[in-house]
């Protein structure tokens, strides 16, 4: 009997895939996976419910804990951004593949399918992994062209009870980092997003009063939330709630996916957006000069192939190693002041900061200013010579 096994999320596009793989695909058995990746419940409950109903063996993992162990956590030490998007959905991909792949495994699979279309970089993300394997890979939704409209359309035949309609078109991604939408209007970069677009986060102009919060760090990762020690999945979601209330982390931005396409973006990532203003402002009061520097390009290359989902990469995991070693010295505390829409770090400490405040204050006497006379008749003394010759 011919298996296949779906990365199944239970939106639109995937919940479609299952009678598609049996009517376009004759597959005789077609198996869903849901990886929980931080995703609200009702969207996990609604996929069990439909995966029941529609396909012939289900399975549901909870890799809440690896993602942000194995994923978030390395995110944060290379304070990853892609043109300023803090790959959520594009983090998540290579695990929820994994996952899939390691199904398909068990159950003794001929092929792997996911419901990406082919313009996008999630198609790209989940074969980097799905292609390890000898298995057959099946994209319908990439390989049959269809438009949202004909999609709906046929969820309807079949009896999907599926929530997206032609008047909310959004496609929606979320995890515990991130929430993205796309389509409908919004594939006009000029149409301003309506406020119903937004979930985790209240308009920034609400006018709710401002209030600081206290992160902890121990070598580079998020340990603590005013002062009171806390596990990384807990701590993402409440400030993802902290952060929402205050319109923390909207991102509207025209995006280069790896295709060369350029597509209007929108995310919602309160705590994504506050973890990383903190945890690099940490490594400003820790880390060198040199290593800020060095460590910028590092962060840049470890972005781009996260983004591109390439995380067998042998780059991926050298990088990895450097973003550690470096980390290890990133403890302490920041403060950040949220308001408005904006999250600013207002106070940072470290056991371990490379900042003497007895040396650079206006009240000390310590350091003898004179002896930076002989430094500074140095400074800019090849542009001085070349000034004087003109
Ligand atoms: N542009 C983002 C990325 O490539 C997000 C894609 C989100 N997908 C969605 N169905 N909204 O990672």
């Amino acid at each position: 009997m011919s298996k296949v096994v779906l990365a199944y999320s239970g939106g639109l596009d995937t919940s479609v895939c299952i009678p598609l793989l049996r009517e376009r695909y004759d597959f005789e058995k077609v198996i869903t996976v849901l990886v929980d990746v931080g995703q609200p419940s009702q969207d996990i409950d609604r996929g069990n419910k439909r995966a029941q109903q529609l396909s012939d063996e289900h399975y549901v993992i909870d890799a809440r804990e690896e993602f942000v162990n194995d994923y978030i956590f390395p995110l944060i030490k290379a304070n990853g951004s892609y043109e300023g998007y803090v790959l959520g959905t594009a983090i998540a991909r290579p695990l929820i593949a994994r996952k899939t792949v390691d199904v398909a495994q068990q159950v003794g699979a001929d092929a792997l399918a996911h419901g990406c279309t082919g313009r996008g970089n999630d198609q790209l993300r989940f074969e980097a992994v799905f292609r390890t394997t000898d298995l057959k890979v099946v994209a319908p939704m990439r390989d049959l062209d269809l438009s949202r409209e004909w999609e709906i359309d046929y969820a309807r035949d079949h009896g999907l009870d599926v929530p997206v309609s032609k008047s909310r078109p959004w496609s929606i991604d979320e995890n515990l980092w991130s929430r993205s939408i796309e389509g409908g209007q919004l594939e006009d970069p000029f149409f301003e997003p309506p406020e119903e677009i937004y979930e985790w986060t209240r308009t920034p102009e609400s006018g709710v009063p401002p209030e600081v919060v206290e992160i902890g760090f121990q070598a580079g990762i998020p340990v603590s939330l005013n002062g009171q020690a806390m596990e990384g999945v807990e701590l993402i979601s409440r400030l993802n709630v902290i952060g929402g209330k205050h319109g923390v982390g909207r991102t509207d931005m025209v995006e280069d996916r790896v295709l060369g396409l350029k597509a209007r973006e929108n995310y919602e990532h309160p705590a994504a957006t506050i973890l990383l203003a903190a945890h690099k402002d940490l490594e400003h009061l820790v880390l060198s000069r040199a290593e800020l520097r060095f460590k910028s390009q590092v962060d840049e290359a470890w972005s781009e192939l996260a983004y591109m989902g390439l995380v067998d990469e042998p780059l991926y995991t050298d990088l990895n190693a450097f973003l550690d070693q470096c980390n290890s010295r990133v403890n302490g505390q920041v403060r950040m002041k949220l308001y408005c829409g904006r999250s600013i770090p207002v106070g940072r400490s470290s056991p371990d900061a490379l900042y003497s405040q007895d040396m650079v204050s206006f009240d000390s006497q310590t350091l003898s200013q004179r002896d930076a006379e002989g430094f500074a008749k140095y400074h800019g003394f090849q542009s001085r010579l070349l000034r004087r010759k003109g």
